[in-house]
């Protein structure tokens, strides 16, 4: 949710900017701006619609200014709607900051501005906030910083510029990711670490409720009560490369392409003498023995990951587990002690709901872990445990890669969960993480299934609404085909446990209203064939995917994919390539925009 980047020192801060803001058009992208000193002034180009509308604001209007300091936002709206005059950075008196978050309580702040006299010019919470920190001002940035922040409530990372302060910039957040890296070209602190990679692989998670000041040789950060505190330093080994298309048409495409190197480097070093091992995730065995109930809360595409993990978990441990949405769960007062543990999973790992429901579990005692993709994020830092999955960045918003390698590090923990608990033996543990490791090849063939995917994307081409059926494990992972398809294609899907649908929805199947149906259970085959009977009988198009052995009568279906070979329990690896697939070929044959969907973003950093 809104891409922040703020740098300085010598090179080219416009250039370093708007490409930073490129990288990080992901998080956000109905407007753009950045903010530069000139001298001792500040100046400020905003733009409403893509980073690219921006850079050719900047070409046109400001190609000769030199800076070497600057900070830029790419927008995803939350507080006044889309406009040159609500996009990012805003300026009051001599404060220009650019805002990632939401402040809840910037009415009765703006109430209070406007009895001493001042009016914002936008429509937003943001610009409310350089309102807050000017008044605060009265020389030293510091304690403006620090006495504005008291009186704002809710989440914030703030890139702040003072016109008394040229070539320095100030930042502070509390919610809202900030990470930050110096190198020889000088400083450079952004929302997320792909804007940083081009820099540096070492970087620091900007400690909440700091103030980092950045100048062209240094970064110092300080608490509250003015001491300087050393960040911890992390490393990525991503490359630049993982964060650029690489001759795809899409990131979404490329990162499904990336999977079976995903799940390969999730897997691996997990895998030892073939049996699960958590020793360098430092995740001991006792936390097994000591649980006797799993909640999974996570929201959207990773929530979906729990919904598979659950059956895995449950089945071999036969220990209850409920997924929760985290957003809900936050909100229900949910039955926690010390031998619950919550599992979160979350891709950025800045997912607010997600965060919150893990601090609820942590504030009642419970254990956690966390799945997460982005080292050193909010929810890896504050869970007990970590179970990082490896996909590298992942930038389409429509999450492709980093749901499979979800799946991986839930099934991972339920083999190693069982086998701590003495339920499964070392063999059958084995045997389990073969079948694991074999779904890295069945991944990398399923690639080769785009061009049988292909015509039913264009088949779907004019569709307005569709079903997804699926039963046990396939209906759980219908619910991502459906997320899938419908963010990206923006074609309304529902899904349905199958033996459901006769309770009121077969209503709406029709002529030629597609269903794509999942089959790959044997043991809930024939009930499932029923029901693709039924819907067939009221005219359904039926798009059937089936593992490899289903003997499919041709009269069933008008599409028809098998997958290749593939235990029961591992088809959730295989059929989310042919999900993605359909929700990609059905988003290009209708000619949007892949990657950066209306309305969405990645990482979601407000509740
Ligand atoms: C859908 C999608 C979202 C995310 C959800 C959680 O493709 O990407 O539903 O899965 O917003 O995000 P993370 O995993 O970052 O917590």
């Amino acid at each position: 949710m809104c891409g922040i980047i703020g740098y300085t020192g010598i090179l080219d801060a416009k250039k370093v900017l708007t490409e930073g803001l490129q990288e990080l058009e992901y998080r956000g992208y109905d407007s753009a701006g950045i903010a530069y000193f000139m001298d001792n002034t500040i100046k400020t180009i905003k733009q409403e619609g893509k980073v690219s509308c921006l850079c050719e604001s900047v070409k046109e209007t400001a190609a000769e200014d030199v800076t070497t300091c600057g900070i830029g936002h790419t927008r995803w709206a939350t507080h006044g709607g889309v406009s040159t005059t609500n996009s990012h950075p805003h300026t009051f008196g001599k404060v220009t900051l650019i805002h990632n978050g939401i402040i809840e309580n910037y009415k009765s702040l703006e109430e209070e501005l406007q009895q001493k006299g001042m009016e914002p010019v936008s429509q937003t919470d943001s610009e409310i906030a350089a309102m807050v920190i000017n008044d605060c001002y009265e020389g030293n940035p510091v304690k403006a910083i620090k006495a504005a922040v008291a009186k704002l409530e809710g989440a914030y990372a703030f890139c702040i510029m003072f016109e008394d302060f040229p070539g320095v910039i100030y930042a502070i957040r509390a919610g809202s990711p900030l990470v930050a890296t110096h190198t020889e070209k000088g400083t450079i602190i952004a929302s997320d670490m792909v804007a940083l990679l081009k820099y540096s692989k070492n970087y620091f998670v900007l400690p909440e409720h700091h103030i980092a000041r950045l100048t062209v040789d240094d970064i110092t950060i300080t608490n509250m009560e003015h001491q300087v505190v050393e960040p911890k330093m992390l490393h990525v080994n991503w490359d630049v490369a993982s964060a650029r298309k690489g001759g795809y048409d899409y990131f979404m495409l490329k990162e499904i392409h990336e999977q079976p190197e995903a799940l390969k480097n999730t897997i691996g070093p997990r895998m030892v003498n073939d049996l699960p091992d958590f020793s360098e995730d430092h995740i001991p065995d006792s936390l097994f023995t000591d649980i006797n109930r799993v909640i999974i809360t996570a929201c959207g595409t990773a929530m979906h990951a729990g919904l598979v993990g659950k059956n895995m978990i449950e089945s071999l441990t036969r220990i209850p587990v409920t997924v929760d949405i985290a957003s809900e769960f936050r909100y229900q007062n949910p039955i926690l002690d010390k031998h619950t543990l919550i599992i979160t999973i979350s891709q950025s790992g800045e997912t607010a709901d997600t965060l919150a429901a893990l601090r609820l579990a942590k504030e009642n005692g419970s254990k956690t872990l966390s799945i997460v993709n982005v080292k050193g994020s909010s929810i890896a830092r504050e869970s007990d445990y970590v179970l990082y999955t490896h996909a590298g960045p992942e930038i389409a918003v429509a999450s492709t890669k980093a749901y499979t390698v979800q799946l991986a590090a839930m099934y991972l923990f339920a083999f190693r969960f069982a086998y701590a608990k003495g339920l499964l033996s070392e063999e059958d543990t084995k045997k389990y993480m073969r079948k694991l490791e074999n779904t890295i090849q069945t991944v990398e063939e399923l690639l080769s299934y785009d061009e049988e995917v292909k015509p039913i994307g264009k088949k779907l081409k004019k569709t307005k609404d569709l079903f997804f059926i699926g039963r046990g494990l396939d209906y759980a992972l219908a619910s991502e085909g459906s997320i899938k398809l419908k963010e990206i294609s923006y074609i309304h899907s529902e899904v349905y446990a199958a033996g459901e649908l006769k309770h009121g929805t077969i209503s709406l199947i029709t002529d030629n209203v597609p269903v794509i149906a999942l089959a790959t259970q044997a043991n809930v085959y024939a009930k499932m064939i029923s029901n693709i009977r039924e819907v067939r009988s009221r005219g359904a198009k039926v798009i059937l995917i089936t593992n490899a052995d289903a003997h499919v009568d041709a009269s069933l279906c008008d599409y028809h994919i098998m997958l290749p070979e593939m235990d029961d329990a591992f088809t959730p690896f295989g059929a989310a390539i042919i999900l993605q697939y359909i929700a990609y070929y059905a988003a290009v044959s209708r000619g949007l925009n892949v990657d950066q969907p209306r309305n969405l973003a990645k990482s979601v950093t407000v509740e």
